[in-house]
């Protein structure tokens, strides 16, 4: 306990000396999230969408991500003077490493003139490929606005199976879709969150757009629930009456929730990002202490320009968008 202390108390340290920031998304453990002037480390939390948005206008040197490192990739095409350090390169997501730029030119070969749409959750070189992009907050709204009577969108065939469902009965509108799975969301089957809704009747039910589409028609079914990204399940637990909520995604939010909303009970399957577990305070802390050294270079996200600057493209249009 002391020893995690004395290293957030380090960490505080060295981001002033360094002018550094430090960017933590919702799945990162507790004590990654608590704010920097709550004497914390984070100078900001939030979901994919918020962290690109926050990245962009990052004015200090530094931007520490305590994410996984499509997010942390992201943020250096947005803001590619900055330097950016990630903790852990073993911070992936089984997302992002289920397609490839090489892939994308194939789907585009394979249907010509279709617009692709590329989840957050990939890496550049994929991103570099796409018309535009989206995060689990927007996809919906951006799917729509496309024109054509189908879209290309990757690589998560669940989100991508939840939006059809919706987009089909609006438009007629197909979705050609890939075979990524987030190997956390793919686990909240309707078993599991059927057998926690026989348990807990009154409880709502919230679910990630990247869970199972059985999943999400029986999680709504009953006394209700949303299907949304990490802020809507956020804004919703603040805007609905109801006391107790199962929660279909990742362990830690769920510790979010309750720091959160202290007076309500979360049902939590605890199911864990292993990517996101990278992240620890004491490798944050490497990171940090590594500025200026010749091991900076071990945290540090480096892209080529070219594929940087074609990945900037589809982001953009989604900020604009947004
Ligand atoms: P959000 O866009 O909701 O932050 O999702 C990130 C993620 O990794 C979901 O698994
Ligand atoms: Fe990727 Fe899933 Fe982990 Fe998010 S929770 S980083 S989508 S593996």
């Amino acid at each position: 306990e002391a020893a995690l202390l004395d290293a957030v108390e380090e960490i505080r340290e060295l981001k002033k000396k360094h002018n550094a920031v430090v960017l933590s998304h919702f799945y990162m453990p507790a004590e990654l999230q608590v704010k920097h002037e709550d004497g914390g480390i984070a100078d900001f939390v939030g979901d994919s969408l918020g962290l690109s948005v926050a990245a962009k206008t990052v004015e200090a040197d530094y931007i520490i991500f305590c994410g996984v490192k499509f997010m942390a990739e992201t943020a250096k095409i947005l803001n590619p003077a900055k330097q950016v350090l990630l903790p852990s390169f073993d911070a992936g997501c089984s997302l992002a490493e289920s397609i490839t730029g090489e892939d994308v030119r194939l789907l585009k070969k394979l249907w010509p003139g279709v617009p692709v749409v590329a989840y957050i959750n990939t890496y550049a070189e994929t991103k570099a490929e796409a018309d535009i992009c989206c995060t689990s907050r927007n996809a919906m709204d951006i799917a729509r606005s496309l024109g054509g009577d189908k879209l290309i969108f990757l690589p998560d065939l669940y989100m991508g199976r939840n939006l059809q469902t919706k987009i089909k009965a609006e438009t007629g509108k197909e979705l050609i879709l890939w075979e990524g799975k987030c190997e956390v969301h793919e686990q909240f089957t309707p078993q599991r969150i059927n057998g926690l809704k026989l348990m807990y009747p009154e409880a709502q039910v919230l679910v990630h757009w990247e869970v199972p589409d059985d999943t999400v028609t029986d999680a709504l079914k009953g006394a209700g629930g949303i299907v949304g990204s990490t802020s809507d399940i956020i804004r919703f637990v603040g805007e609905s009456e109801s006391k107790q909520f199962i929660l279909g995604s990742e362990c830690d939010l769920g510790a979010t929730l309750r720091g959160m909303y202290p007076n309500k009970e979360f049902i939590v399957p605890c199911i864990k990002c292993p990517h996101m577990k990278q992240i620890t305070i004491p490798r944050t802390l490497d990171a940090l202490r590594a500025i200026g050294s010749e091991k900076e270079k071990l945290f540090e996200i480096t892209l080529e320009e070219e594929i940087s600057k074609r990945a900037l493209i589809p982001i953009e249009r989604m900020l604009a968008f947004s």
